[in-house]
């Protein structure tokens, strides 16, 4: 009965242990998710942590300190094996919201794409090749920005160009100064667009200065590290995919001639640091993202 009882503690004890660090894991991806660092959310999610500790230290003082009976360590036991089971399901749930979410996004931004055959999956293909290059990234990098945020970027970095003519975004020829200046005007519409939505505040400027450059000359004329750090990630992935894929102007180019034109811009256009981590992504990873309509 002793050694049943030991154990109990001890396997409950380590659960508990396993149960804060995955609770702790839940409020990153919840704060990522659904709050977007919402202060409400993230007071309730820390006095979560403050009970779950109570519970933890409770179980032990309990179970050590009193000399608990078998049922007193079966109960805490039980307890804590609930409090696994809870946190698994809400954290699949909270993955199945997540990428519900960002399958809503991918098809409504697909509608947008298909009214300009020049970026018919294009945002798609950003988002594919943002999501390989930010796993590419050192974790020095990584941890400035928020994945889940700059997955949802990439996806709707062009959701301005609803506002901009049909007429302007299928014209085959090039663009007068008046069209440019039209077209110029997508990020502050997607920005506009994007307004009513709070979660989506931190992406905000990202998406506003996607057309930044690093020598000035980008829409808004903001110059190197003023351009934040997911824009001048945007900018890169935007690049490689409006290269390689088909325009009306010109065909598809390949990974080697994007690997050129990326590099011959680094340092003007786009930032140097970050290209030489884009340019160690495989060319098949590269690849891998296109999407098939864009493919031919
Ligand atoms: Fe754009």
């Amino acid at each position: 009965m002793e050694i049943a009882n030991t154990v109990l503690i001890l396997v409950g004890a380590m659960i508990m242990v396993g149960n804060i660090s995955g609770y702790m894991l839940f409020m990153e991806k919840m704060q990522d998710v659904v709050s977007s660092g919402n202060k409400k959310d993230s007071i309730w999610l820390r006095i979560g942590l403050v009970l779950l500790l109570f519970f933890f230290f409770g179980y032990l003082v309990v179970c050590l300190a009193f000399q608990s009976s078998l049922l007193t360590s079966l109960i805490l036991f039980f307890g804590s094996i609930f409090v696994s089971v809870t946190l698994g399901l809400m954290s699949r749930l909270l993955d199945t919201a997540k990428e519900r979410s960002v399958d809503i996004a991918e098809v409504l931004v697909g509608i947008i794409d298909a009214r300009d055959p020049n970026l018919n999956g294009h945002s798609r293909y950003v988002k594919d090749l943002t999501v390989l290059f930010y796993q590419r990234l050192p974790r020095r990098i990584r941890f400035k920005i928020n994945p889940i945020s700059l997955e949802y970027a990439a996806l709707m970095h062009d959701i301005g160009k609803l506002g901009v003519p049909e007429s302007i975004l299928n014209k085959p020829e090039k663009l007068n100064e008046e069209e440019w200046e039209t077209m110029r005007q997508h990020p502050k519409i997607g920005v506009k667009l994007l307004q009513p939505l709070q979660p989506f505040d931190s992406i905000s400027s990202w998406i506003l200065y996607h057309h930044e450059r690093m020598d000035g000359e980008g829409y808004y004329k903001l110059q190197g590290k003023q351009i934040p750090l997911a824009a001048r990630l945007l900018s890169i992935t935007d690049t490689y995919a409006t290269i390689t894929m088909r325009r009306a102007y010109k065909p598809p180019l390949s990974y080697e001639q994007a690997v050129e034109i990326i590099r011959s811009a680094a340092g003007k256009q786009l930032d140097q640091e970050l290209v030489d981590i884009f340019l160690t992504i495989p060319k098949e990873e590269l690849e891998k993202c296109i999407p098939e309509q864009i493919k031919y």
